[in-house]
């Protein structure tokens, strides 16, 4: 038995590789194209392990998903792989259609050609996963009810909108085709391997080198923070337990304001390695983020109801763990500060400076 993981060489992905192995056990086929996001680092620990294989490639290119599929013949396959940062998307859409929309329906197609010749039993038992946000679900005011799994799609930006086609594509391969898929539509993620463009490993960073925090707007848009273990246990239930075609929303049930959020850090860092005048003195507004969702809020009484998950750390645990982690891998944080990542770093906040 194998399951085939895409994008298992970034964030999500790479814990999720990591606690797969740990936890069942099961060899891994890992698809990933390691574009700026992809870090082989991230799977050091299983070098030499026979149940991860690796094999770098596009999922938009359906001949080589094909050739995967034929030589491995995966029980299930798990999707992650995408273009990921909002402010990215925001710069240069392009390559979220690609990959998100297009790849996504490349992958799609080779999967259903998969799955169709399969032998009944076989047949029977695939899972698709696909792995979403809550970000197709728009934004919420203070006082709404927090998103369900039947709130409609209304995504604000070009990735949003990409990862809310992805989803239609999904779900219209089930009711057309009968693809047994399953989806997770999770909140912010944070922990170990996460990209420094995100806020909490941008903020980490940045503070250890005394550099700015640069919180966009009043910095008090709201966010339902996960740690990124319980994602991945959350996922390992809905592909065992979830039913076919249905959607499962994901959270921590951690709604907190970016401003919190980094006040958090700052504390946190205040106590691990103390700087004069303390860290928030780092804080600078900057200019917003267009378009920005003002919050998110996941009501996850589905998945727990119906398949009994619930997360493990608090964001209070969850920070701490994550603020050690990046403390302890100061090379992993050096290497991902590659070339690529100073010019991303210049390109996005260069004209954020007026606060
Ligand atoms: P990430 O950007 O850290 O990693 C994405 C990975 O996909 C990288 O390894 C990259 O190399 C790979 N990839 C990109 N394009 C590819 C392509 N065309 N073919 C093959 N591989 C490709 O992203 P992440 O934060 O780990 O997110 C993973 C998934 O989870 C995404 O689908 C994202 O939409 C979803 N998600 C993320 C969060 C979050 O907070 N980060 C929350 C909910 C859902
Ligand atoms: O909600 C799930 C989504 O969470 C995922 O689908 C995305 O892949 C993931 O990137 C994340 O999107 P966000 O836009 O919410 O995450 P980000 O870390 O970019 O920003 C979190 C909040 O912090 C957001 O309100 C913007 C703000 N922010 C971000 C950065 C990078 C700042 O104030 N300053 C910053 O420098």
């Amino acid at each position: 038995m194998t399951i085939l993981v895409t994008g298992g060489a970034g964030f999500i992905g790479a814990n999720f590789v990591l606690d797969w192995i740990a936890a069942e056990g099961e060899p891994v086929v890992n698809v990933d194209k390691l574009t700026y996001a992809g870090n082989l680092a991230n799977l050091a620990s299983l070098s030499g392990d026979k149940r991860h294989a690796f094999s770098r490639g596009d999922i938009g290119d359906r001949a080589f998903i094909d050739a995967l599929l034929a030589q491995h013949q995966p029980r299930a396959v798990v999707h992650f792989a995408a273009e990921s940062h909002v402010d990215r998307s925001i710069h240069a859409p392009g390559e979220f259609i690609q990959t998100n929309v297009v790849g996504t329906f490349t992958l799609l197609e080779a999967v259903r050609g998969f799955w169709t010749a399969l032998a009944d039993d076989r047949k029977a038992a695939f899972r698709y996963l696909h792995v979403s946000t809550d970000e197709v679900y728009g934004t919420l005011g203070a006082d709404d009810p927090a998103f369900s799994e039947t709130t409609a799609y209304a995504p604000n930006s070009p990735y949003s909108a990409s990862k809310a086609a992805s989803d239609h594509l999904v779900r219209a391969y089930h009711h057309t085709y009968g693809l047994p898929v399953l989806t997770t539509n999770c909140s912010n993620n944070y922990g170990p391997y996460q990209f420094p463009e995100k806020l909490i490993p941008l903020m980490i960073a940045n503070a250890l080198e005394g550099k700015p925090l640069p919180v966009y707007g009043d910095g008090k848009q709201i966010r339902d923070w996960l740690y990124v273990g319980d994602h991945c246990s959350a996922i390992r239930a809905v592909l065992a337990k979830g039913r076919l075609g249905e959607v499962y929303n994901v959270g921590g049930n951690a709604e907190m304001k970016n401003l919190d959020v980094v006040h958090a850090l700052c504390d946190t860092l205040d106590r691990e390695r103390p700087r004069d005048g303390g860290h928030r003195k780092l804080i600078t507004y900057v200019k917003d983020r267009p378009g920005h969702d003002r919050r998110y809020a996941i009501d996850a009484r589905k998945i727990r109801g119906e398949l009994g998950w619930s997360p493990s750390e608090t964001f209070e645990t969850g920070l701490a763990k994550t603020v050690r982690w990046y403390l302890g891998n100061a090379d992993w944080v050096a290497q991902v500060k590659s070339g690529e990542y100073r010019r991303w770093i210049e390109k996005n906040y260069a004209e954020r400076s007026a606060g």
